[in-house]
């Protein structure tokens, strides 16, 4: 019956509907009249773009809510599809619970939790009449100094492919394996990105070049789409990247052959942000290149995302003139409504104002918290001769807490939240930082003193029984991401030095990637890794004091110096600081 319906409102559209379908526009040119004027088939709010306004669930509600308004008064009432970048939790509104990025999640091993957290994620964002989710990013990184290295779950295929099960949690699991299906009013479609090779790329540099040979390609970077389409997928969002010099977005044998005809996904492609201006070659080539190229290789969906009249005149014109074939039109507004239809959105195109208090829930929080005990990996604890420094006891006279890294949510939290950038200081409405979960979590005898940057002479007149040292990255996205050094935040070095050695001391690091420590490494009583893990700082204070032990295994290998980079798991001089899969396990400290 599905079938039917797509069938006979396909057999009712006009060719500008059909395009208006494929056409994505950024919600800062979108308006009521466009949606309905031009059929348009979906909106975003781009990464670049997220209302800052929109700080309340109602606000968001109201603008997604008017745009839909506008798709339904279009001649045929198609609704719109509307996606955001919920990448770590739904980070894009004050209130939500951000929980750890995928960096952090390939930590834990722990597939089932994650597709919790695509469950609990799917609720927030539906809070707030979002239907949409570009997540999961399924890229296998394999060089560190890729600015989008913590959206990787792993730069080991397997666990990437593991954790494909967030889509299970994000859309709900379907009646048949390989069948895009989203499962009513409190899922989301999800995006599996970026397809393919976007974590190969040379030197690690975003949007760049993957040089890789076809076994290569299939048994690093396309295993998670494999896991992908058969937990069902509805969307995979192509690369900015090219691969062997071929632009992803104009790559019609990966996209059409491989992808659609020999993988048999049968949701939408869409393409990234401005995708497809991006195709440049041959040289000279224009924007009516592009669009043939990109359209051609098979990509459904355009992002296109700000001039939608020269998108659609341009697609338009190439159509009347048989450049682009209409079995082609055809194939795209059928995938994309037949998405809209598994959906439920002709039946529930609005939002559901009574799923608000899913928004930062007490049980999402909670889940978030189990998510960062279970992330945090410990990669030293005490020196040779002595006894383990961890767990800390909570009953130590006073303790120092330090670094810039201590008593900020943006930091903890890393790009992608609020902003593109991600946000610097506790201007999140909710959420604990690390500093705030140790105060919580010490006897309230102890003293917790806290400095940023302390010098050595203070601190070694102060008498501390320990210290907690957290250091690490400020928030970065993308191609701002990229770095060639990979070195802590100034003054992380410095506060290291200072704490460590005059005092026993615990160092956590809070990066979207591992980072340069080897030189520190001597001086560092006990070391854990945090990555980025959002919100809930309560997990980190959860182990570091022995309510829980560390269970954490690291998703990546930790690299001595940059020189040795890329360097993984199973390459022939592989000599890292800690490798894959390494952590160091404690006891939870029974109270009883
Ligand atoms: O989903 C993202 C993608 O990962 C990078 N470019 C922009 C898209 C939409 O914000």
């Amino acid at each position: 019956p599905m079938n039917r319906r797509i069938k006979d409102l396909m057999s009712r559209m006009t060719l500008a509907e059909k395009i208006g379908q494929m056409t994505q526009l950024d919600r800062s040119v979108t308006t009521f009249e466009i949606m309905r004027d031009f059929s348009i088939g979906s909106v975003l709010s781009g990464g670049g773009s997220v209302p800052k306004m929109q700080a309340t669930p109602e606000d968001w509600i109201d603008m997604v809510d008017n745009f839909q308004n506008g798709s339904l008064s279009s001649r045929l009432g198609i609704p719109m599809i509307y996606g955001i970048d919920a990448l770590h939790g739904h980070n894009n509104v004050y209130k939500a619970t951000i929980f750890p990025h995928n960096i952090a999640l390939g930590c834990t091993r722990d597939a089932e939790l994650v597709r919790k957290i695509g469950e609990a994620t799917a609720l927030e964002v539906r809070a707030t009449g979002i239907n949409y989710a570009f997540a999961p990013c399924i890229a296998v990184c394999r060089d560190p100094r890729w600015g989008r290295c913590y959206e990787s779950y792993s730069e080991d295929p397997k666990i990437v492919q593991e954790m494909t099960s967030i889509i299970l949690g994000l859309q709900g699991k379907g009646p048949k394996k390989g069948v895009p299906f989203v499962g009513g009013k409190k899922r989301v479609a999800a995006c599996s990105k970026h397809y393919v090779g976007d974590g190969g790329t040379t030197r690690g540099i975003n949007e760049n070049n993957t040089v890789i040979d076809w076994h290569g390609l299939l048994s690093i970077h396309m295993p998670g789409y494999f896991n992908a389409i058969i937990n069902g997928v509805s969307t995979v969002m192509v690369s900015y990247s090219s691969l062997n010099g071929v632009k992803m977005h104009a790559n019609r044998f990966l996209i059409t052959d491989f992808l659609k005809n020999t993988l048999k996904f049968r949701g939408f492609v869409i393409s990234d942000w401005g995708g497809i201006d991006k195709i440049t070659t041959p040289p000279g080539a224009n924007y009516t290149y592009s669009v043939l190229e990109g359209i051609n290789a098979g990509i459904d969906m355009i992002m296109v995302p700000m001039n939608y009249t020269l998108f659609i005149d341009t697609l338009t014109t190439l159509v009347e003139n048989k450049f682009v074939s209409m079995s082609r039109i055809n194939d795209a507004v059928w995938r994309i409504l037949r998405v809209k239809f598994t959906m439920g959105l002709f039946e529930n195109p609005m939002a559901d104002k009574n799923l608000i208090d899913e928004l930062g829930a007490q049980a999402h929080r909670d889940l978030a918290r189990e998510a960062v005990r279970k992330s945090l990996v410990l990669l030293k604890n005490g020196q040779d001769a002595d006894p383990p420094m961890l767990p800390l006891p909570k009953n130590a006279t006073k303790i120092l807490v330090a670094g810039t890294h201590a008593d900020n949510l943006g930091y903890q939290c890393g790009g992608w939240t609020i902003t593109w950038q991600g946000l610097s200081g506790n201007n999140l409405t909710t959420g604990t930082t690390i500093l705030e979960a140790i105060s919580d979590a010490v006897d309230p005898i102890t003293e917790v003193v806290f400095s940023k940057d302390p010098d050595s002479d203070w601190v070694e007149a102060q008498n501390f029984t320990y210290a907690i040292v957290a250091v690490g990255e400020h928030p970065y996205a993308e191609t701002a991401g990229d770095s060639l050094n990979l070195t802590i935040a100034s003054p992380g070095e410095y506060v290291i030095d200072n704490v460590c050695g005059k005092v026993k001391c615990a160092v956590i690091i809070v990066a979207g990637r591992p980072v340069v420590i080897e030189p520190q490494l001597t001086n560092i009583d006990a070391l854990v890794a945090a990555f980025l893990p959002g919100t809930e700082g309560g997990g980190v204070a959860d182990v570091l004091f022995g309510d829980y032990g560390f269970t954490g295994k690291l998703s990546r290998t930790w690299f001595k110096t940059v020189d040795q980079l890329p360097m993984n798991v199973g390459d022939a001089h592989y000599d890292p600081l800690f490798p894959f899969g390494f952590g160091l396990t404690t006891d939870p400290i029974d109270t009883n």
